[in-house]
């Protein structure tokens, strides 16, 4: 494994997404308040996995993290494989499903070499991974490769001129004196695992032009509107401050598309 991809796995290693946050035990309630919490933050995720419309369908989904949005597909009823760069993401998501008592082919994995035959897969879904992986071009090669003409993927990845982005230039360019650093520079050092990427709107298209279709969406997030917590990195007296005066209102009507999530559907 390349040094910049173990990096990204210790990191996603010491905690799954949400896991010091949300997760307060490994057990049946633990698993139910965290996913409760995840939806009641992030409503828009329901609507766009579509739990629902893949009963009997084959779906993978890459980087499981703590396995909520996996039991909502296994749940629906669709024939699960899930994948994850961490033994600690997949070690979760097998517990929750031994709780549940629901099935998936769940393992290790790195996207960027998907341990599947071609064709194989009628959705592919991916909710905040691509972007921390070294070569994220590579990965959504391997998602088009592993899904079948006609399959569907359903993919977020981070948007870059977001309300998140700009806080963090923020506090770590602005203030610091380093006015000249880049947004990428920014995401990459400072919002999760190290080497994380945002793309444009533009970017993303291209990233999926090979795609025969490609619908994209911006979403505002709790992070954009400082509604939470903000992830296992951020804390401290500022972050608080901002968190007071942060004008959400203004945002959410100024700034519509400004959002962190970028909502990715394309056809294979
Ligand atoms: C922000 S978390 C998102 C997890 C989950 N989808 C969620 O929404 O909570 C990012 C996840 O991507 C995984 N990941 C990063 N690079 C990966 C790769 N190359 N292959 C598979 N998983 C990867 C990490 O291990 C981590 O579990």
């Amino acid at each position: 494994m390349s040094s910049d991809k173990e990096a990204v796995r210790e990191f996603w290693d010491r905690a799954a997404c949400g896991e010091e946050l949300y997760l307060a035990s490994r057990d049946l309630e633990g698993y139910r308040r965290q996913r409760a919490k995840r939806y009641e933050l992030e409503p828009y995720i329901l609507e766009f996995a579509d739990f629902g419309a893949w009963k009997g369908k084959d779906v993978l989904e890459i980087g499981v993290g703590l396995g909520a949005d996996h039991q909502g597909f296994a749940e629906a009823g669709a024939r699960l494989t899930g994948v994850d760069l961490t033994e600690r993401a997949v070690e979760n998501t097998l517990r929750r499903f031994e709780l549940l008592g629901l099935k998936s082919d769940l393992r290790a994995a790195d996207a960027e070499v998907l341990p599947f035959a071609a064709n194989t897969f009628d959705l592919v879904y991916s909710w905040g991974v691509l972007h921390h992986t070294p070569d994220t071009p590579r990965a959504i090669e391997e998602v088009r490769r592993v899904l079948r003409a006609g399959g569907s993927a359903r993919i977020m990845v981070y948007h870059k001129h977001s309300m998140v982005g700009f806080m963090l230039w923020i506090r770590y360019a602005l203030l610091t004196g380093r006015v000249f650093t880049s947004l990428d520079e920014i995401y990459a050092r400072h919002l999760e695992s190290p080497g994380t990427k945002a793309y444009t709107v533009a970017e993303a298209r291209r990233l999926f032009a090979k795609f025969a279709s490609c619908e994209i969406r911006t979403v505002l997030t709790h992070g954009d509107l400082l509604e939470s917590e903000s992830g296992q990195r951020h804390r401290g007296a500022l972050l608080s401050l901002a968190r007071a005066i942060w004008p959400r209102r203004l945002v959410r009507a100024l700034c519509p598309a400004a959002g962190l999530f970028m909502l990715i559907a394309a056809t294979k």
